[in-house]
């Protein structure tokens, strides 16, 4: 019998997959930019948007180019790039462009995601640097600003991880991270309103509607203060450094700099170099040594996170390592590898938050293994890493491209037919790209 490490378990399935992950990346690209799904996210967001610009480099380079360029089209006047581009009104969707209230030429929400533009960037670049030069050069200068955008307006003064001031800038929802400092966000008062997500997946697999309150407060605390992220910020009802973004930015950076060599564009070499020097310190703020791991921290009470959130072990992919913190971080990382036979959990198995089915309190993300795998490897922890991509490749073979996973049982959960999924399997997951060297 074949075991899931054989080449020959995947086998049978394997050109279906491939073929239907091209059909997802077409049927949901709209144009000049590609919907996560349709129904539940009819827009263009923007870490999605991303990870599909990697998905279709795989196939259509130019396509992958005009995706990262078009999720531009909703960068703001101040750097930030927005996490969601509304093209137009869509009624299945809430809370649409009038809740967000931005001034911005191209409707947009108000915040930001995590920032791995300028690393696919680089990716695409160096698959033909010839064909990506022109583009490159135009783009460069708007990846700058958003960077310095994250520098400046979303590090508080004296510190240097990187706050998100809404769960959404996270990309990680409903994360137990933000547990205490939400419960904090008073919610009195919201407008009425109606969920729409709800009408597209099971409830049991979203976040609580006592969540989705504070979420529509904060949008209209940073709306009724015209977005000025500074106060916000400084001030605002909610600011918790997140791992995630710290480390992807950290990350992203360094790609920015390689970025800048390419260009000759010295001046932005040094402030990168500016940026990256802090980067430890960040680190060390970052590190909970209750959990052995990297936590979010609450930049109002300075409190941690007390349970381990996945996008913690993006440290070696942001280019952090610290031996001794190293062996601490690893022994976590096989314990929880340990614990969910499809890895890796959102949140930690072992812990009394972690829910298996609830979004990002438990299910596996595809493009968060992508990320964490890609650290591992270029550490040299090949084992984990392969072990990790193999993971994904069978949960997404056992139960098709879903939004996010079991880590327990594999179930497909949240929306289907789901486009950064799809991007994944051909980018890293499939077997088709064995032997790639990422
Ligand atoms: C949603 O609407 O669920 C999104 O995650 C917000 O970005």
């Amino acid at each position: 019998m074949s075991s899931l490490y054989d080449d020959s378990y995947y086998t049978a399935k394997k050109v279906d997959l491939d073929k239907r992950a091209i059909e997802i990346l077409r049927e949901n690209s709209w144009g000049d930019y590609t919907l996560p799904t349709k129904g539940l996210y009819p827009y263009q967001w923007n870490w999605d948007s991303m990870f599909v610009a990697l998905g279709f480099s795989e196939i259509d380079l130019d396509r992958a180019w005009t995706e990262v360029e078009s999720l531009f089209q909703g960068q703001w006047k101040n750097g930030m790039a927005a996490h969601i581009v509304f093209r137009k009104d869509s009624p299945t969707y809430f809370p649409g462009p009038k809740v967000w209230g931005g001034t911005h030429e191209v409707p947009t929400s108000g915040c930001s995601q995590p920032p791995v533009a300028a690393t696919i960037v680089r990716d695409l670049y160096e698959k033909d640097p010839k064909l990506g030069k022109q583009r490159l050069t135009e783009l460069f200068p708007r990846l700058m600003r958003w960077h310095r955008w994250f520098h400046t307006m979303r590090v508080i003064s004296g510190g240097a991880a990187i706050a998100v001031t809404h769960p959404w800038e996270s990309g990680r929802d409903n994360s137990p991270d933000w547990d205490d400092a939400l419960a904090a966000v008073d919610p009195t008062g919201v407008t009425p309103y109606k969920r729409k997500d709800l009408g597209h997946v099971d409830a049991a697999m979203r976040p609580t509607d006592a969540e989705y309150d504070r979420y529509i407060k904060l949008v209209e605390y940073g709306r009724d203060c015209g977005w000025d992220h500074a106060h916000i910020t400084r001030e605002g009802p909610f600011a918790v450094a997140d791992p995630g973004i710290t480390f992807i930015l950290m990350r992203a950076d360094r790609d920015l700099q390689a970025l800048a060599k390419y260009l000759d564009k010295e001046s932005a070499v040094h402030e990168i170099d500016t940026w990256l020097y802090r980067s430890r310190i960040a680190a060390d703020y970052l590190w909970n040594d209750e959990i052995n791991a990297y936590a979010a921290r609450n930049l109002r009470t300075g409190q941690h996170a007390d349970g381990v959130s996945s996008v913690g072990f993006l440290s070696y992919y942001a280019g952090i390592t610290k031996p001794k913190r190293d062996a601490k971080l690893q022994k976590t990382l096989s314990r929880i590898l340990k614990a969910a036979p499809y890895s890796v959990p959102s949140f930690d198995p072992e812990h009394p938050k972690f829910d298996s089915r609830r979004y990002w309190r438990g299910p596996t993300w595809a493009i968060v293994n992508y990320l964490i795998a890609r650290g591992l490897e270029e550490y040299g922890f090949e084992e984990k890493a392969s072990r990790i991509r193999l993971d994904t490749r069978k949960v997404i073979q056992d139960s098709g491209f879903y939004e996010y996973f079991d880590p327990i049982t594999g179930e497909g959960s949240g929306g289907n037919h789901f486009t950064w999924t799809a991007a994944i399997w051909l980018a890293w997951a499939s077997p088709m790209t064995d032997g790639c060297q990422r």
